[in-house]
């Protein structure tokens, strides 16, 4: 079923351009499915605030009993006030500033996931410094290649993610030194927008040798958190709204191993809000170049990115109802901004287009809007929302 219909084209004939558009139905069934095969195996999840921190879209994810993935200080403070308990916050990253640890010391959220010795020297002292004890993951980097965009894995050797297992040794010899930190889990996160399943069953495997590898020197973790990367189909998203969790919760269910009582975590972005998002534009002007047509519009690279930063595919259509008997053409559909980068889909097939078409690029909830930046003085782009309860 068409996400579109008249009514949605009436309604935005008459607003100004661009603007965010959040389907709020979609993103409770989607929260709903993610939920039901995750406590099949009672996995928990925290969504990745990252992929879109908007109040209205954290509302529900904290009404499903989700918690929250930050990676500053800010989304920290974000997730605390979308109402996310302080003991459903993880706070990940490689570059926490002081201010930021201590933010998520005061909030006292449920743990740091850690990518350096040094950072667990820094969260240590800091914690002495305010007379408390830092929860923390050890972030390790299980060295698997992934099928995605080389800008988004982060599971390799040579990135800046996670401790390399060189530092495991000295890691050890130095957590006794370290009193005000608990060490409370084990981390990954191999990369996002990941729709083959062996990758995640690869990482799995790894996983499971660093896990026996430090519980054989003593080191024991009451969590495991495998981090997020669950992709979605940007080509069909009227096909397949709603991501493979079913697939998904079972790999890690077969390949993860637990010890009794050891909790699952996971951190899912982009798979629980990337469909029930998608950023309206108008056509401004249409233009013939040497041998293409382009179809400027009045949103680019400054609303959405992903196309000009990963050469990211987002399905884009005509939003009209009565657009039946125009012929076809293929446009470079391109943004307003003052770079050649500036395009939001090349080689685009589309009813004839012309000045005032409304255009809907989809899938576009996750990494969109939390993207988007003020080049050229842009200004912010607001957002609208469907089916708010
Ligand atoms: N956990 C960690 C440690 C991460 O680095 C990320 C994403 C996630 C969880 C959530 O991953 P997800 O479930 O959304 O795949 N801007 C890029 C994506 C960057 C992802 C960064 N890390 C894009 O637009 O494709």
């Amino acid at each position: 079923m068409n996400m579109f219909t008249s009514q949605h084209y009436r309604r935005f004939a008459q607003l100004e351009t661009p603007f965010y558009y959040y389907d709020l139905a979609l993103l409770e069934k989607t929260l709903q499915v993610a939920d039901l095969y995750a406590s099949k195996y009672g996995f928990h999840i925290h969504y990745a605030l990252k992929a879109n921190a908007n109040f209205e879209i954290l509302q529900p994810i904290v009404k499903a009993g989700f918690g929250a993935d930050c990676v500053s200080g800010n989304e920290v403070k974000r997730a605390v006030e979308a109402g996310f308990p302080p003991e459903k916050i993880v706070f990940a990253g490689v570059g926490k500033s002081d201010r930021e640890i201590l933010i998520g010391l005061s909030e006292n959220i449920f743990c740091f996931n850690v990518e350096s010795i040094e950072e667990l020297q820094v969260i240590d002292a800091l914690a002495a410094q305010v007379g408390t004890t830092a929860r923390l993951a050890l972030r390790v980097n299980p060295l698997v290649e992934v099928n995605t965009h080389q800008y988004i894995t982060t599971g390799t050797a040579e990135n800046k993610f996670g401790i390399p297992p060189r530092d495991f040794d000295s890691l050890l010899a130095l957590l006794p030194k370290l009193s005000h930190l608990q060490i409370v889990g084990l981390h990954m996160h191999i990369g996002s927008q990941i729709c083959q399943m062996n990758n995640f069953r690869d990482a799995c495997q790894k996983f499971n040798e660093i896990r026996r590898w430090f519980e054989q020197h003593g080191l024991h973790f009451a969590h495991l958190n495998v981090g997020g990367g669950l992709g979605v189909d940007y080509h069909h998203p009227d096909q397949n709204p709603i991501a493979d969790f079913e697939n998904y919760f079972d790999t890690f269910n077969r390949y993860l191993e637990r010890q009794p009582g050891q909790q699952v975590h996971f951190e899912l972005g982009r798979a629980l809000v990337a469909q029930c998002g998608s950023l309206i534009t108008r056509v401004l002007y249409v233009k013939q170049g040497q041998t293409k047509h382009f179809a400027i519009v009045d949103a680019g690279m400054t609303e959405l990115i992903r196309p000009a930063l990963y050469q990211a595919y987002h399905k884009i259509e005509l939003l009209d109802p009565f657009h039946g008997n125009r012929s076809l053409q293929t446009y470079d559909i391109v943004g307003p901004v003052c770079e050649s980068s500036d395009f939001l889909g090349k080689a685009i097939t589309l009813p004839q287009l012309q000045r005032g078409d409304l255009l809907a690029i989809r899938t576009a909830g996750a990494y969109g809007q939390v993207m988007a930046s003020a080049y050229n003085l842009r200004d912010k782009v607001p957002a609208i929302y469907e089916n708010q309860p």
